[in-house]
């Protein structure tokens, strides 16, 4: 018999997060994962899943049929794109300007794509000529591209033109909009989207568990008429469907409460408007922006692709990243983020997302980080 850890009741610190997710949750939404779990076949849960996917379509803008959260974080819808529309011998086209690029290539690799690639550096967006020419050369069967890549801090703009491109060669484009969906203008069906997906903990500000997923018709069609089984049982759209379809049948059981609170974060994206919510994320963070400019901090990405949700900025020579954050968070009970992959110890991500998109989280983050950056001896 194992003795019983000696650990007390828990009690997690109060951090104000401003890093590139989780965001901080909104009261109602904390409040509604303390509410009674029902089955998730009972009538009333059948309810909440519709009233889930009618709001999942407003903030994807789509009206895709086939619109659901799946079950765990955003890698998980990302990975139930790339696992369900990449058949075996299919040609993917990942772009390499970020590190959730490398991911999808990963991704694309496991379910039996051969992978080729459209470059661009860390901290631009792609080119749409460029895009072009790599259909050109490989002729893709499919086209991944990240509309917000947490990794540089940039937006990808001309959606609608890369659409544009891999439909002339009858290709299937999956966008992430893991860091955009909720915070940044985003319109799947409008820009031509074939599957979109995201998660719960960015610019939603619900904790990870339950993540959106958009396809339309025409994928659809290619996931149903695949020769091969989807790798993933827990991830196949095939089967998914008999729980988010029509039948409501059994698949596996779907994580209630990050349901509830997931419904709960896209009723406050209704109440609020998406656009209101668009703008909101833009004038936050352009008060974010302009005060880390006035600390004399160099934004890591052209102002043309700015991505308001997050914020990248160059660290200053004299100035060492590990020690800034380590000061931020125990001095300040406030989380920011350092590089990830190529741009490690190269900036600093602030993110500005949901509902700590706040200006006073803006202030405080800008006071907190001047102090912080003068402690080390930096002088704006
Ligand atoms: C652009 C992008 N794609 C995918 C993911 C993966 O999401 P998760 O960490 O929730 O699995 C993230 C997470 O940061 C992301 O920023």
């Amino acid at each position: 018999m194992l003795d019983a850890p000696d650990t007390d009741p828990l009690n997690p610190p109060e951090r104000t997060l401003m890093g590139p997710g989780p965001s901080e949750v909104h009261p109602r939404v904390l409040r509604i994962m303390s509410a009674p779990l029902i089955g998730h076949l009972d009538p009333a849960f059948i309810e909440i899943m519709n009233e889930v996917q009618d709001l999942l379509r407003y903030t994807f803008q789509t009206e895709n049929r086939w619109t659901i959260p799946v079950s765990g974080t955003g890698s998980a819808s990302m990975e139930t794109a790339f696992g369900n529309l990449v058949e075996p011998g299919d040609t993917v086209l990942v772009p390499t300007n970020g590190y959730f690029g490398g991911r999808m290539e990963s991704m694309a690799r496991r379910a039996g794509g051969e992978v080729v690639h459209v470059d661009a550096p860390w901290g631009e967006p792609l080119d749409p000529d460029d895009v072009a020419a790599a259909f050109e050369v490989h002729d893709p069967d499919v086209f991944g591209f990240v509309h917000a890549e947490t990794s540089t801090g940039v937006l990808q703009p001309n959606v609608s033109e890369l659409t544009s491109i891999a439909h002339e060669h009858d290709a299937y484009v999956i966008a992430d909009c893991v860091t955009s969906l909720g915070g940044v203008e985003l319109r799947v069906d409008e820009w031509d989207i074939d599957v979109a997906y995201s998660g719960g903990q960015k610019c939603l500000s619900c904790p990870p568990g339950a993540s959106p997923l958009t396809l339309n018709d025409r994928a659809m069609e290619k996931v149903l008429d695949r020769d091969t089984e989807v790798r993933s049982w827990y991830l196949d759209l095939s089967l998914l469907e008999g729980y988010w379809g029509d039948d409501r049948s059994y698949h596996h059981t779907a994580p209630i409460t990050n349901v509830y609170a997931l419904r709960e974060a896209l009723q406050l994206v209704a109440e609020e408007g998406l656009e209101n919510r668009w703008e909101r994320h833009r004038e936050v963070a352009g008060e974010l922006k302009a005060g880390l400019e006035e600390l004399g901090l160099e934004m890591n990405s052209d102002d043309e692709f700015w991505l308001p949700s997050l914020n990248a900025v160059r660290i200053p020579d004299s100035v060492d990243d590990g020690e800034l954050l380590a000061e931020l968070q125990e001095k300040h009970d406030l989380e920011i983020a350092s590089g990830l992959g190529d741009l490690e110890g190269e900036i600093l991500r602030i993110g500005c997302m949901g509902y700590s998109a706040q200006r006073k989280n803006v202030e405080f983050v800008l006071s907190a980080l001047e102090e912080a950056l003068a402690n080390q001896g930096y002088e704006a």
